[in-house]
């Protein structure tokens, strides 16, 4: 089975990513043909800037490596050294109703937040539906938050395909149920807009800083405490095998510890969990030539998918002349 994701390069790493995404990825190497790459095109519309756009490709890349995207399993590039996805953009961008853009929550919800749109957001959905049928993936892995994209692209791949025929294969999403939305500090989903991260690589002191700051329930330090709806257990728990949750489920119900005793426990728990990934990303952080050579390897191998599709869509829709 051909699994595909892509993450852009937009800001430090967070454990909503990590487990809503780069874990998946990982995890379905052992089994499956995997294709990841880092969406640099798609981290344009985020305004960071070309100098930090390109420090940021690089981070983001070491830190895949580090979390245990293997090049030997994995077909792993960066977004742009393929530019047969600009070009496929453009074909779709054919067929392509507004409306279907229009209804995109990503751009709506950006919009309602005040951020001035631009054509890169309002037509992201048809970059990220280039990326996603350029390669025929059966699966993508996603958050919540990205399943629509996933059926913008099987809806232009239909449109395209009823008229050309069965040109792109239809993909389909999947979600972890349990990890679909990581919670936050402030127990919204996680995400570097809402400034609520843990980062997988953050400095100790910081980590611990940020843990601290997790919003939970005001109640005495005797008393039985629920862990359901905590905060601080919803991430903890993510961690942890089902002995190690029913342990801290125990704590919780028992009272005479507060919730600080439980974030420090919840810092421990993570910054153990990360400790050979952090070894790893030292180590290609030392070795950035060895990162370039690996996307460089990468990107080629990802064109001997894309090169054979690309012709026959020229040929089809009377680019090749
Ligand atoms: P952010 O919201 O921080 O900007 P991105 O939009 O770059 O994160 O997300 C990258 C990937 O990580 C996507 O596949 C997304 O679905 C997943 N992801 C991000 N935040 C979370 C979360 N809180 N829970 C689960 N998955 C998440
Ligand atoms: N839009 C995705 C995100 O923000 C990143 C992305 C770009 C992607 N192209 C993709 C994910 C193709 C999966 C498949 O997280």
């Amino acid at each position: 089975m051909r699994v595909l994701t892509g993450i852009q390069p937009s800001g430090d790493l967070h454990i909503g990513n990590y487990f809503g995404s780069i874990k998946q990825m990982v995890d379905a190497q052992k089994e499956n043909d995997t294709f990841a790459f880092i969406a640099n095109y798609h981290a344009m519309s985020s305004g960071n800037g070309g100098e930090r756009l390109a420090e940021l490709t690089m981070q983001t890349a070491t830190d895949f490596l580090a979390l245990g995207i293997d090049p030997e399993k994995s077909t792993f590039w960066v977004q742009s050294d393929v530019k047969e996805v600009l070009e496929l953009y453009w074909v779709l961008s054919a067929f392509t109703p507004m409306g279907l853009l229009e209804r995109a929550h990503s751009y709506k919800d950006k919009v309602a937040k005040g951020i001035s749109a631009n054509h890169s957001l309002f037509s992201y959905p048809v970059l990220m539906a280039a990326d996603i049928l350029l390669y025929s993936p059966d699966i993508i892995p996603v958050g919540k938050d990205q399943i629509q994209h996933v059926e913008i692209a099987r809806d232009i791949a239909i449109k395209f395909n009823n008229e050309y025929g069965e040109v792109f294969k239809l993909p389909e999403f999947k979600i972890e149920e349990d990890v679909a939305t990581v919670p936050g500090t402030d127990g919204q989903k996680m995400s570097k807009s809402y400034k609520n991260t843990v980062n997988i690589f953050g400095e100790e002191k910081k980590q611990l800083k940020t843990i601290k700051k997790i919003v939970t329930e005001q109640i005495a330090l005797e008393a039985p405490k629920e862990y359901e709806n905590c905060n601080v257990y919803n991430m903890a728990k993510l961690f942890l095998n089902e002995n190690e949750c029913q342990e801290l489920q125990e704590r919780y119900k028992r009272g005479g510890e507060g919730h600080g005793h439980f974030k420090l426990y919840l810092h421990d728990v993570i910054w153990e969990y990360f400790a050979p990934y952090r070894e790893k990303r030292e180590y290609y952080k030392m070795h950035q030539d060895e990162v370039r050579d690996i996307l460089k390897t990468g990107a080629n191998k990802a064109r001997t998918v894309t090169s054979p599709l690309i012709e026959q869509i020229r040929s089809l829709t009377g680019i090749n002349y």
